[in-house]
């Protein structure tokens, strides 16, 4: 028997900041102050990331490249490391995302690459909590996304090496 399947996601489009809750209009500026942070000398393309903790805590970042390409890190993941490294046990509540060219104005929301939505996958799972995602370029439209479950259907997470033979 075959049948066909339906992922269906809703997510909210915003015009203005003001029109997010107070904290989240926080994490956005602070994820566009992170793109200062942003070493993209290769590709020209500056990412500026915050993540708010349970405990009011903001820890921010920006995308770090190398020569050798593929060491470099996008800012979700960096500022995921840093925020956990540095307040571990603390749950991972929302993810602001930003991007800034140095060439180009950016008018679109930029969204998490796969290795990104995996990891942020990861602190969803880890502290049983969605986390918010709010995502703008430099100007235009605010995309607010509930969970990065609906980023990822089908995902693989913790669950699926429940049955994994350790011995
Ligand atoms: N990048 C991010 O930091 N986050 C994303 O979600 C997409 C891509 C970075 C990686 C690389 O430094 C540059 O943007 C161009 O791909």
């Amino acid at each position: 028997m075959i049948q066909d399947k339906e992922f269906h996601f809703s997510f909210r489009e915003i015009d203005d900041i003001t029109e997010l809750p107070h904290a989240l209009q926080e994490l956005l500026v602070q994820s566009k102050n992170a793109v200062s942070n942003a070493y993209a000398p290769y590709s020209g393309f500056k990412v500026g990331a915050s993540v708010l903790l349970e405990n009011g805590t903001i820890v921010s970042g920006g995308n770090q490249e190398n020569a050798s390409y593929p060491v470099g890190l996008c800012a979700e993941r960096v500022t995921l490391s840093a925020a956990s490294a540095l307040h571990s046990n603390n749950a991972v509540v929302a993810l602001a995302v930003t991007a800034c060219g140095i060439n180009s104005h950016i008018d679109k929301p930029v969204a998490p690459c796969g290795i990104c939505r995996q990891t942020i996958l990861e602190y969803e799972e880890r502290f049983n909590r969605n986390i918010e995602i709010i995502l703008q370029g430099e100007s235009g439209k605010i995309y607010w996304i509930f969970s990065v479950k609906d980023l990822l259907p089908l995902y693989f997470g913790n669950n699926d090496l429940t049955n994994t033979n350790h011995s």
